[in-house]
């Protein structure tokens, strides 16, 4: 059985101080969680913040939203898979759809970043995901394929357990669309990918997280979909309520 995963993905929102008070009010919410893995993801400035704020829910694990794949050197403004570790971060966002298409990330770039977050001891939270241009014209499965086969290149069977996938569709983020089903057609795709890059076991352990406008009202059907493992959420993660509904609807639902 696969335990669920739901990750914050804040982007490029909340101050340091405004992520200490979000996180105040976030542990009063969700005083404690075991049955699922929960992940704040906040801007680099933050991480600090949220790090001391989330000692007091020792569960909450702390992730970044990007990475460089070198361990160091003249690379103005980037940072790297050992500065996170050594702030005690868990988890890395890899290939968000918003990093493809603003900051020009190929899947070779990609690919890079995953395995030295791999070799740094950090998670990859691997995301892919087709446009709507690609969904229309029913190529969506020739993408996806493409995008894990580029991205895990050279990672071997016995590290592909430690990603998380995050399949987002660029037609769900920040739209207001989601759609379950074609969600869980999609992700029994990515699992079919998975075990042809591995084993069938190898697969089944892999986690897949959905992402594109959750909110807390379709959790429930989105977790209801047997390859749906956990969720990456936007918008909705930046109000500490809301997310916490977001945990609360899982936990209910995996009970
Ligand atoms: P959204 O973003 O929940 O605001 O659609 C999800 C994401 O891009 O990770």
């Amino acid at each position: 059985m696969r335990k669920k995963i739901l990750a914050a993905n804040w982007k490029m929102n909340l101050t340091h101080s405004e992520a200490e008070s979000y996180l105040q009010s976030f542990v009063t919410e969700i005083r404690d969680f075991s049955d699922v893995d929960v992940v704040i993801i906040p801007s680099f400035t933050a991480i600090p913040a949220a790090l001391a704020a989330s000692e007091r829910i020792q569960t909450i694990r702390i992730g970044a939203q990007n990475m460089h794949w070198e361990k160091s050197g003249a690379f103005t403004g980037e940072i790297s898979a050992t500065m996170l570790r050594a702030l005690y971060v868990r988890y890395v966002i890899l290939g968000h759809s918003e990093r493809r298409s603003l900051f020009g990330e190929t899947d070779e770039i990609v690919n890079r970043k995953v395995k030295a977050a791999l070799d740094a001891g950090l998670r990859p939270i691997f995301c892919i995901g087709e446009s709507l241009h690609e969904r229309d014209s029913n190529q969506f499965k020739q993408v996806l394929e493409g995008q894990i086969r580029k991205g895990l290149e050279g990672v071997p069977p016995r590290d592909l357990t430690e990603v998380v996938l995050a399949y987002e569709p660029c037609w769900a983020i920040g739209t207001g669309r989601t759609a379950p089903a074609e969600a869980e057609e999609a992700h029994a795709f990515i699992r079919s990918v998975l075990a042809a890059l591995s084993d069938g076991a190898t697969a089944e352990r892999i986690r897949i997280q959905y992402g594109g406008s959750v909110k807390p009202d379709n959790v429930e059907s989105l977790m209801r979909e047997k390859n749906i493992d956990g969720l990456l959420v936007g918008g909705a993660s930046l109000d500490p309520r809301s997310f916490a509904q977001i945990i609360r609807s899982t936990e209910a639902a995996v009970a």
